[in-house]
């Protein structure tokens, strides 16, 4: 079958066109018209202005993708959760294609779109697919959970985060060093490059970050503490500069601290130890439920899934500790915000409906932020 899939739950606009035949999911077109510059300005995204570009863009993409109606049998849209203003764009314009074309329309959770992401078998690299039980770790940033899946479509969320999402915690961390947005690519590059030139001491004394709820005894996980644990260490460097420079302790102010510029040696130490703490965690935490719930697989998910770091250190630990256990990551193509996962995710749950469930497919989809996915 040829699915048509459209994404635009935050700032990508996403169209793909895929096939999926005799259970291989395969990516014909995968369109993206990103909105990073325009919200760079602002140091995250602004929803209106967000819903405005997905309006600007999507009839183009669409256009682009030079799509046959009668070769289509199936429309999917992400339905939610996402910002509302972004999310009605797509569903608006599946709803309308669905109803012009008299195709059936499936919405897709986002986080799902994630998940099956791994699903998705045009890199001839990609030898299996993941096997249940499955764990996926889902780091995005909206959302930071352990899933565990017991077949398709079968979810059930064993831990998540208590406050902030792991991307969202690298983007405002990044902020405070003064790096634009989205910061989890700039942390991850300025990580790396410290790691390079840096021996083993030095990493040792640059380690300096707690990790928030490691051994709490469950799953779930906290990331502000983070966050301001790096605000703290800024501030302590900046108010050593300015006691330096003649200031009185107890005259110092936040435009002061503002007025002290960080050099480059100092950002990439916080990148690092920010990095670390934050992946030793979710690695730590991953391999704990993996054996604890005997899974077969172990699956990353979400835009943070693009890290580098996290890649090889969990690629590293499983080879090395877990070799039953088989690990599945997106290529990099659909690790950030993309239409072919939620083709992909739509495929799957396609596949598993009757045909009762396949005639309510012709009902309006609804955009819903908050969607849940069980
Ligand atoms: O999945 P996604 O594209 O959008 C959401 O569904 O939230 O994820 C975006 C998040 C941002 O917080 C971004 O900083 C983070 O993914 N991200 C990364 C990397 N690339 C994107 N975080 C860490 N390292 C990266 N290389
Ligand atoms: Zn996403």
């Amino acid at each position: 079958m040829k699915i048509l899939a459209i994404e635009s739950s935050a700032d990508e606009t996403g169209i793909a066109i895929c096939d999926f035949v005799d259970g291989v999911f395969t990516v014909e077109k995968n369109l993206i018209a990103s909105q990073i510059d325009m919200h760079r300005a602002y140091g995250g995204i602004v929803p209106n202005l967000a819903g405005k570009y997905h309006t600007e863009n999507i009839m183009p993409l669409l256009r682009k993708a030079k799509i046959d109606p009668s070769a289509i049998d199936l429309i999917a849209v992400t339905a939610g959760p996402g910002l509302m203003p972004c999310l009605v764009v797509g569903v608006s314009a599946a709803n309308t294609l669905a109803l012009a074309w008299d195709k059936p329309l499936l919405g897709v959770h986002h986080i799902e779109g994630h998940i099956y992401a791994n699903w998705i078998q045009d890199d001839a690299s990609v030898p299996t697919l993941p096997q249940f039980p499955a764990l996926a770790l889902v780091v995005s940033g909206g959302h930071t959970q352990l899933m565990l899946m017991h077949g398709h479509g079968d979810y059930e969320i064993i831990g998540q985060t208590v406050d902030d999402a792991v991307g969202e915690a690298y983007d405002k961390a990044a902020r405070l060093l003064g790096l634009p947005y989205p910061g989890g690519p700039e942390i991850d590059q300025r990580a790396t490059s410290f790691i390079v030139s840096s021996d083993q001491r030095k990493l040792r004394d640059a380690d300096t970050l707690p990790r928030p709820m490691l051994h709490n005894g469950n799953y779930d996980f906290s990331f502000s503490g983070l966050k301001t644990a790096v605000l703290y260490s800024v501030r302590d460097y900046q108010k050593n500069i300015l006691l330096e420079t003649g200031h009185n302790q107890k005259s110092i102010c936040k435009t002061d601290y503002e007025s002290v510029d960080l050099p480059e040696e100092f950002v990439l130490q916080m990148c690092y130890a920010f990095q670390e703490a934050a992946c030793d965690v979710l690695v730590y935490k991953t391999l704990k439920a993996a054996q604890e719930y005997n899974v077969r697989s172990v699956i990353l998910a979400g835009g943070v899934s693009a890290n580098s770091y996290l890649r090889s250190r969990l690629t590293s630990e499983i080879t090395d500790n877990y070799p039953n256990i088989s690990l599945h990551v997106p290529d990099l193509t659909y690790c950030l915000d993309n239409g072919a996962m939620i083709g992909a995710a739509a495929a799957y749950r396609w596949d598993r409906m009757n045909d009762q469930e396949k005639k309510a497919c012709h009902l309006t989809v609804l955009a819903n932020p908050n969607l849940p996915i069980l």
